[in-house]
């Protein structure tokens, strides 16, 4: 199979990989570079359980070619935290209990750390749109509400103290 080498941005680090024509962004992360947190949900693009920033933006990582993500900066579920400290969301997810199976939790958690920086203070309205491209089969949805309301207000006081 006809393969080219790319670089790739991920998590702020540089990675130079022989890609086949045809590999998927999501299969490049899972076989390639053993980053098996985004997770293959359904073979039809309705999960939301591959879902990566790409340039800050939510696609899913199961429609991406990976040679079409070449110069531009991927962010995956293994790059939500920094050197090693769970990111508010994180530890609300733990708190709240949003996820069970987890299997979901990793789309959630770029979905919403999406949403977290282009709206610090989203209604309920605005967050359930945004979560509406994610499915999960486990929670019913309420604690993953709770989890991101309680990010966003351990977040606000974080920088009401600075
Ligand atoms: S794996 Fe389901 S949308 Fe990508
Ligand atoms: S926690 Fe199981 S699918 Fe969401």
């Amino acid at each position: 199979m006809n393969k080219q080498l790319i670089a790739l941005s991920i998590n702020g680090c540089s990675y130079e990989l022989a890609i086949a024509d045809n590999e998927l962004l999501l299969d490049a992360l899972r076989r390639n570079l053993q980053m098996t947190g985004s997770k293959r949900g359904c073979d039809d693009s309705s999960c939301g359980a591959c879902t990566v920033l790409i340039d800050g933006i939510p696609m899913l990582s199961c429609t991406l070619l990976a040679l079409a993500c070449g110069g531009r900066e991927i962010t995956t579920v293994e790059g939500v935290s920094a050197r090693g400290a769970l990111a508010a969301i994180q530890k609300a997810y733990g708190q709240w209990g949003g996820a069970q199976c987890g299997f979901c939790t990793p789309g959630f958690m770029m979905t919403l750390k999406h949403l977290l920086a282009v709206n610090r203070n989203p209604t309920e309205q605005q967050i359930r749109e945004a979560l509406s491209s994610n499915l999960c089969r486990c929670t019913g949805y309420s604690q993953m509400y709770q989890a991101l309301k309680a990010a966003i207000e351990a977040e606000q006081t974080v920088m009401a103290a600075r």
